[in-house]
């Protein structure tokens, strides 16, 4: 089995030289084999979106490697890295940054229109697609996002996040504001995805049932991995 996402050694630090600097990663060794759907759990603010951002190039490390393919996170031109998040990784964010006011359809198909590989011709068939995929239907594609409930605001986010098919999708607290069965039903929805299309999937969560339904979990606390 083949490490897709590999961090060694990983420090990362808010605000550096400031009077608010942060030390929030104090050494991360971790990886995401290929296909698996892991769960990365820890309490508020032991480092976990942070962790997700550095693994989809949104931010960046001070010291240490992170790899994605065997290529060095660090080292490659913006464009390249551009690339990567349009193309390769896709994450929700643990706000989903939807645009409330736009409607689902425009919401998905936006990452659509920064990638040159989709023709414009192709993008209302996708776009379709992947809002079908995450099991809304056709009465929701004309509504906005905000006379939606939680768990088909998250099912948009994560539609959203599918629509330029990824390799990997990395999914910030994707439970955190739902009840137990919309939360259920989201964890379902990535097994299948997981499943599916054998997509490597990293969902991030403080809560230990969420966890318990990935192939595997790591535990984070601190800004270091709990061995064991
Ligand atoms: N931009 C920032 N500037 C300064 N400190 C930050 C910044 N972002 C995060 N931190 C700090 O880094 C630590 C880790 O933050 P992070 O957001 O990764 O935690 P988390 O595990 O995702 O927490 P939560 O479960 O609440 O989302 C926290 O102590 C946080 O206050
Ligand atoms: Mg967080």
């Amino acid at each position: 089995m083949k490490d897709i996402i590999k961090l060694t050694d990983v420090y990362k630090r808010y605000n550096s030289g400031k009077p608010n600097e942060f030390l929030a990663l104090k050494g991360v060794n971790l990886n995401v084999v290929e296909g698996e759907l892991l769960g990365l759990i820890g309490v508020s603010g032991s480092g976990k979106s942070t962790i997700l951002h550095i693994i989809s190039c949104l931010d960046s490390y001070e010291s240490g490697s992170c790899t994605y393919n065997g290529e060095e996170l660090k080292e490659l031109t913006e464009k390249q890295r551009n690339e990567l998040r349009n193309k390769e990784i896709s994450i929700i964010m643990q706000d989903m940054s939807l645009i409330p006011d736009d409607t689902v359809y425009k919401n998905v198909s936006i990452p659509l229109m920064f990638n040159k590989d989709v023709p414009y011709k192709d993008i209302k068939k996708k776009t379709l697609e992947a809002i079908k995929h995450v099991g809304l239907n056709d009465n929701h594609i004309k509504r906005k996002v905000t006379e939606l409930s939680g768990g088909q605001k998250q099912r948009v986010a994560i539609a959203k996040a599918l629509v330029s098919n990824p390799k990997v999708l990395l999914a910030d607290e994707p439970t955190a504001s739902l009840d137990k069965k919309s939360s259920n039903d989201i964890i379902e929805l990535f097994k299948k995805i997981n499943r599916d299309r054998g997509l490597t999937i990293v969902i991030v969560t403080h809560d230990p049932k969420v966890a318990e339904q990935c192939d595997r979990i790591i535990e984070i606390s601190d800004g270091q991995i709990v061995e064991g």
